[in-house]
């Protein structure tokens, strides 16, 4: 098993790569580890997450209250945030917050990241929901958070950033990675031309890949499962446009799908 004191080493090493990697300015961004039933370790308030030693790393339980934190470090002012998706996903036990540039960008212009425009970014996210926006530090973004853990692993925050989760620090790292990845290959796209979206039917291959491999984590394409059994889809949920999205067998995205994504972008905003 793995050591406590190698997990606060990993925890600096995370930090490290999102500063390193522009996922984070200055001081913003944290991190948490699931160690026990009701134990947690997470990054301290106020730090640059790309600078830490293992003596930064707090130890808190479930409801975020310290068990142990060395002198002049408090945990994180997001501690909140992290412990509602561990009271949510009991399959979790990581999650990675930080502010990566285009990622970053989409949820400030309040676009999800909707459009299916590369197999591993299906695969690995399906889409990426935006939760409404709410005060840092406050109960308002566990909320908003709240209604999309069930279905996704990763979730943009409205005007402020990324969140992601998943049963280890790497994935949840390398979820935040391939958001990131994703809203820069998004907006790129989108300079260019715009995108050439994949069709229904070569998302629902993907989806039907992802089912078979077995990947662990909540995914879009759950939720699809759930449609053929009479339940929402991640379009009816409001989400995706991928699952009822009439584009097989067209090369472009056609008029009605683009009012139909904007509509959807508006309901986001007016919520
Ligand atoms: P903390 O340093 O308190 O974790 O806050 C950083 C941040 O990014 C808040 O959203």
């Amino acid at each position: 098993m793995t050591s406590e004191y190698e997990i606060k080493k990993q925890i600096c090493e995370i930090g490290k790569r999102i500063y390193d990697k522009g996922m984070v300015a200055a001081n913003d961004g944290n991190i948490s580890v699931r160690i026990g039933k009701n134990l947690f370790l997470c990054t301290p308030t106020g730090v640059s997450k790309g600078f830490m030693t293992p003596e930064y790393i707090c130890k808190v339980d479930g409801e975020g209250k310290v068990i142990q934190a060395n002198p002049g470090f408090k945990p994180s002012s997001e501690i909140k945030m992290h412990m509602r998706v561990y009271k949510e996903r009991p399959d979790v036990n990581a999650v990675v917050h930080a502010h990566p540039l285009y990622a970053t960008g989409f949820a400030i212009a309040g676009k999800p990241l909707s459009q299916p425009i590369m197999p591993e970014a299906v695969i690995a996210l399906g889409c990426v929901p935006i939760a409404e926006y709410g005060t840092p530090s406050t109960d308002e973004i566990p909320e908003a958070v709240s209604k999309y853990l069930q279905n996704f692993d990763a979730v943009l925050l409205e005007n402020h950033g990324a969140l992601t989760y998943s049963d280890s620090l790497l994935n949840a790292y390398y979820k935040m990675e391939s958001v990131e990845f994703y809203a820069r290959l998004l907006y790129i796209s989108c300079q260019l031309g715009g995108p050439k979206e994949l069709s229904k039917a070569q998302v629902e291959r993907l989806y039907d890949i992802r089912r078979q491999f077995g990947l662990k984590g909540k995914h879009p394409a759950d939720i699809c499962v759930n449609n053929n059994a009479g339940l929402p889809s991640c379009y009816s949920a409001g989400i995706c446009d991928t699952c009822s999205a009439d584009n097989s067998g067209t090369d472009n995205v056609s008029e009605d799908l683009v009012a139909r994504i904007t509509q959807k972008v508006m309901e986001q905003l007016s919520k």
